[in-house]
């Protein structure tokens, strides 16, 4: 399938077909939110659980509040990091628009607003929103090029080039207490300078992609924590001490280590195990450490 244009992609989208575009953080698989024979084929391209809900992406705030129903905190987070890697899950207005298989049928919804500037032209171009998870087949590492996606699916693609976030949005639940349902883009600790300290999911009523043991994983075996590789292991290093290996960033920057997280478990992805250096458990290193956890996890047989 090709790379196609922002104006074929708005046609490909308008007739329920799916289209994958960049947003900041990794490229998403959009369909039409309203329509469930689009949003359908969202799930069958990854082989996606149906419990699943997706994420709804829209350009503006006045078209989320449309869907949502926005409490003061989530109005301040909005304000604060939209447009951005940061989803809230609310409570679905009376007369939201996206069909019920988006949403796995829940009466929340997951949306938020991207900040990269292709993704923002493709949703202004569209009058309806847009249900995108990432680009990938279910369980498997998020793709953050249009090559990416292009090596594991066959479907078109807008490419906008490297994400360069690099890992996928921060979700929260928000109609009760704010809850911190998935590590992401924003991190815990700009959150918290917003609505105080957080609670954060551990077990949860949903069984979703972000919470299911292993995710974001390589067909090699992972081995964390590792100061140096075994024989027979390839290593992806992070900071000065592993310079001459794959680095996530060799002068520890964890904003660098996380735009290139998936590129590199790509790259280093073959018949050996991968051992991975220590990641700081601060900042965006939460969200690094929580996929890394989930790629290590035990496989499905
Ligand atoms: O950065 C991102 O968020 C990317 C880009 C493409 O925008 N999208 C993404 O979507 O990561 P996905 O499908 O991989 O993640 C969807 C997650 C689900 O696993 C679930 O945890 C959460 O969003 N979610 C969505 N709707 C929810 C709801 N109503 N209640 C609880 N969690 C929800
Ligand atoms: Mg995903």
């Amino acid at each position: 399938m090709p790379r196609v244009t922002l104006n074929e992609a708005v046609g490909l989208l308008t007739q329920g077909h799916t289209v994958a575009f960049p947003t900041e953080t990794v490229y998403g698989l959009g369909a039409d939110a309203t329509i469930p024979e689009a949003v359908t084929r969202i799930y069958t391209t990854k082989q996606r659980p149906r419990f699943n809900p997706l994420i709804i992406h829209v350009a503006t705030l006045e078209s989320a509040q449309k869907l949502i129903t926005f409490t003061p905190e989530m109005l301040k987070l909005a304000k604060a990091f939209w447009p951005g890697p940061l989803t809230l899950v609310g409570h679905k207005t009376a007369n939201c628009s996206v069909c019920d298989l988006a949403s796995a049928g829940l009466d929340t919804l997951g949306v938020r607003i991207p900040k990269h500037p292709m993704a923002q032209d493709l949703l202004t171009a569209i009058p309806t929103p847009l249900a995108a998870p990432s680009a990938n087949p279910s369980g498997k590492v998020s793709p953050t090029t249009a090559q990416h996606v292009l090596e594991s699916l066959d479907i078109p693609v807008l490419d906008g080039g490297v994400c360069p976030i690099g890992v996928e949005s921060t979700i929260l639940m928000c109609t009760g207490k704010v809850i911190l349902l998935r590590e992401g883009g924003i991190t815990r600790e700009d959150i918290q300078a917003i609505v105080g300290p957080l609670s954060v999911s551990t077990t949860t009523k949903i069984t979703a992609p972000g919470q299911l043991h292993s995710h974001y994983a390589p067909n090699a075996p992972l081995r964390l924590n590792a100061s140096y590789p075994k024989v027979g292991e390839v290593f992806l290093g992070f900071g000065p001490v592993h310079k001459s290996h794959t680095n996530l960033s060799s002068t520890g920057n964890l904003e660098e280590a996380a735009a290139n997280l998936f590129a590199m478990l790509r790259a280093l992805d073959g018949p050996h195990p991968i051992a991975v250096a220590p990641i700081p458990d601060v900042g965006l290193g939460r969200a690094i450490n929580d996929r890394l956890h989930r790629a290590a996890a035990p496989r499905p047989t």
